[in-house]
């Protein structure tokens, strides 16, 4: 079967999407057929690259709707955002504050700048083992200490919805003078409503990148980038723009992001009134389960958390006699829901404006019911990358590290060496080592340990996780 054929075939069955895009293929964003209107840049289609015409008017659109100064369409998701925002507010060799659990594509702009990264991690959470904010202080601190920073880079929300305080972050870069940009990827829904958390270009940020897909109806790749303080040449960002996106980019996907930003300008409060109150009656139903555990948006302040997207749906099998490899097969195979996300703790559910009554009701009976079938056992502690974890020596940029020459060796003779790799740990999604990196000590002991708990590192050269690659 081809891949046309088995799209076909799966969208004829029912299996309910709590994952992205954020359309949730919902019969009433239908078009016409694609082959109809996939053009290229023909009179009076304008050109993404020198916009003058319509492309340029539903840019000026989307900015007016999130109230940006400047906006433009990406064709290639966040991450074609974030390599250009990087590109373009930082010079090669520039020295750069990156939250440790960034996106890889942030990881890839730090490669191909050749940028000095100052990490800093995000604080812990241990109820659900997720990744928690960034702290402003913290922030400040790193600033004070390194004064030639260029460029701060943080994700909010994270992929889990937790809102670091950008308002603070932001007062604090600014006086500063150093530029504030926020993967906000998966946060271009908020802001619209006021049981949501207001959006990072709301909170002040200088650069703010989106993802339309994620959450809300705009077809796969589709995204925008907001730029609205002085503090970054926009004419950088357009220059970059034309050398991270295609120079054919694709009419369904820019009408896809015109369709989305017009509707949202013309029906956002009833869209955003229903979607609301969908979710308060979801999170209200499971107030009665007595084993899983859900990440309670009205429960935050337990959590250390700033703010929280009630979007993202994080159910937790911690101390319950399932995993969460378990609960996301029960729920893909007995009820036919298709999540977002699985690790061994939780199971993440992505919701949009498209959701149905008939998709969250589903949802919540099926968790309802495999609740009452578990058992409840006692908890197991485990480590977690926090901010009180060492931040290995940044030794050189992880482009010299990956042009040096490499070999691999056991990881028990690795101590003192520079990584030629990254080294994960999923979850919480957080490099423990990056090209460029010196292997200390107290890392490997670190190493040892998730691996005795049984984790699954990512990176490290076989099979058992016992070789590294370093620089010769
Ligand atoms: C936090 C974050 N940033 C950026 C991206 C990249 O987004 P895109 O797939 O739109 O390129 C992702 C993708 O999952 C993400 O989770």
């Amino acid at each position: 079967m081809n891949l046309y054929d088995k799209l076909i075939e799966y969208s004829r069955d029912d299996y309910y999407p709590m994952h992205m895009p954020g359309h949730k293929r919902n019969a009433a964003f239908s078009m016409t057929n694609p082959y109809s209107i996939d053009i290229t840049e023909i009179e009076g289609f304008d050109n993404l690259h020198h916009a003058e015409g319509i492309l340029l008017e539903g840019m000026e659109q989307a900015a007016k709707l999130y109230n940006s100064k400047h906006t433009n369409y990406l064709i290639g998701g966040s991450t074609a955002g974030l390599l250009t925002a990087i590109g373009a507010a930082a010079n090669k060799g520039d020295k750069v504050m990156v939250a440790r659990n960034c996106h890889k594509a942030v990881y890839h702009g730090i490669y191909l700048n050749e940028l000095h990264p100052v990490y800093i991690y995000p604080q812990a959470d241990t109820h659900f083992n997720i990744n928690g904010g960034i702290s402003p202080e913290k922030i400040e601190e790193l600033l004070i200490k390194h004064k030639d920073i260029k460029l701060i880079i943080l994700t909010s929300p994270t992929y889990e919805g937790v809102i670091s305080d950008i308002p603070s972050i932001s007062r604090i870069a600014h006086k500063h003078k150093v530029p504030l940009l926020v993967d906000e990827a998966h946060g271009a829904h908020l802001g619209f409503h006021t049981g949501f958390p207001d959006n990072s270009i709301q909170a002040g940020a200088d650069i703010v990148i989106h993802s339309l897909h994620k959450t809300l109806p705009a077809f796969t790749q589709t995204g925008l980038i907001h730029v609205n303080s002085d503090l970054v040449d926009y004419e950088k960002i357009k220059k970059y723009l034309g050398i991270y996106q295609t120079s054919s980019p694709s009419y369904l996907l820019m009408a896809s992001i015109d369709r989305c930003i017009t509707l949202l300008l013309d029906k956002r409060k009833e869209l955003f009134d229903r979607y609301y109150n969908l979710l308060q009656n979801f999170y209200d139903h499971m107030k009665a389960l007595k084993n899983l555990k859900i990440l309670f948006p009205d429960n935050i302040k337990n959590y250390g958390f700033y703010k929280f997207d009630p979007s993202k749906i994080t159910i937790s099998v911690k101390n319950t006699d399932i995993s969460g490899i378990k609960l996301y097969d029960m729920l893909l195979k007995e009820y036919k829901i298709q999540m977002e996300m699985v690790t061994k703790d939780y199971v993440l559910g992505m919701t949009s404006i498209c959701d149905t009554t008939e998709g969250l009701h589903r949802l919540s009976e099926a968790l309802l019911d495999i609740d009452k079938k578990l058992e409840s056992i006692s908890a197991i502690p485990g480590k977690h990358l926090t901010d009180k974890t060492e931040v290995p020596e940044w030794v050189m940029s992880s482009w010299k590290a990956d042009n040096c020459l490499q070999e691999s060796i056991p990881l028990t003779l690795s101590e003192g060496r520079i990584s030629g790799d990254y080294v994960y740990l999923y979850p919480p999604g957080i490099p423990l080592l990056v090209p460029g990196e010196r292997i200390s000590k107290s890392l490997l002991e670190d190493i040892y340990s998730y691996q005795r708990e049984g984790l699954h590192l990512q990176g490290l050269q076989d099979e058992k996780g016992q070789y590294i690659k370093v620089i010769l």
